[in-house]
């Protein structure tokens, strides 16, 4: 029995990988994430479910707060990938720098090795995720604005539809009145894409959130650094010559 046991911390290195900031915006990523697909899932299936109208501008009222939470935890990320350090760049991130090809090379001829940030396939899983979920953020802010007119551009479209311009205030969620039809049915028309986009990249979303948490599990289980604890306390375990 003695013989088999190894003496890991000669060999083994708690690396600290995971910034603060990093470890905040995923936790709260993953949380409003999380709603936004409940939420979303429920207005989708909106009639099938026979909720009244004002149910339905209940709940997308709810979607597009946790939207702004959403959003603005996004936007700081997305700032901290060119000022933050480290881990937090988006160098050492997405899948675009010059050193990718050759890591990439690596991974594939020792699929053990060891990486004290994401792997390839990480970075490539990163990249998609970050597409989606900005995708998902620049059509919500758009949608939010031609549906319930909530900000940042719901003033302007409900001005834009506005019989009486000097009445904006008038224009309610699902309601006729101070409507001009012909510019209710244009801005319905402008806003048909952006509904189309955040439809097709929540389809996108539901097929890589599953793989990015499979891809995570078998890494724990076949590398053992710790991957998914260090998303808490920041701390990879690695191997000595990391
Ligand atoms: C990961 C983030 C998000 C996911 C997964 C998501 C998902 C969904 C889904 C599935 C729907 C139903 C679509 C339909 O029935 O046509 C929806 C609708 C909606 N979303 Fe999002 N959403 C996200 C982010 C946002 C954000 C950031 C906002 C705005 C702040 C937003 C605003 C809206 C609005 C206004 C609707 C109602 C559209 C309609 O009239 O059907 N969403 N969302």
């Amino acid at each position: 029995m003695q013989n088999n046991q190894v003496n890991i911390t000669s060999t083994i290195v708690k690396t600290f990988v995971w910034s603060r900031n990093i470890r905040l915006f995923h936790w709260l990523n993953v949380l409003s994430v999380l709603l936004l697909i409940v939420i979303g899932s429920i207005i989708y299936f909106g009639k099938d479910l026979g909720i009244s109208t004002d149910g339905k501008i209940l709940l997308k009222t709810i979607h597009v707060c946790v939207g702004y939470v959403f959003a603005a935890n996004l936007i700081f990320r997305i700032i901290l990938g060119f000022i933050g350090k480290g881990y937090e760049r988006w160098g050492q991130t997405l899948p675009f720098n010059k050193a990718f090809k050759q890591e990439f090379a690596d991974f594939k001829k020792d699929k053990n090795k060891a990486f004290k940030g994401h792997s390839p396939l990480g970075k490539l899983m990163v990249g998609a995720l970050m597409l989606s979920l900005s995708i998902q953020m620049v059509s919500g802010l758009v949608i939010a604005g031609t549906d319930i007119y909530y900000p940042p551009f719901g003033q302007y479209f409900a001005g834009s539809i506005a019989q009486d311009k000097s009445q904006v205030a008038l224009i309610k969620p699902y309601s006729k009145e101070n409507v001009d039809a012909d510019a209710y049915t244009e801005m319905r028309s402008f806003r048909k894409p952006f509904i189309t986009a955040h439809v097709y990249s929540f389809y996108f979303l539901l097929l890589l959130i599953p793989l990015h948490i499979l891809a995570v599990f078998f890494a724990e289980r076949r590398e053992k650094h710790s991957i998914v604890s260090s998303m808490i306390h920041g701390y990879k375990y690695l191997p000595k010559d990391k």
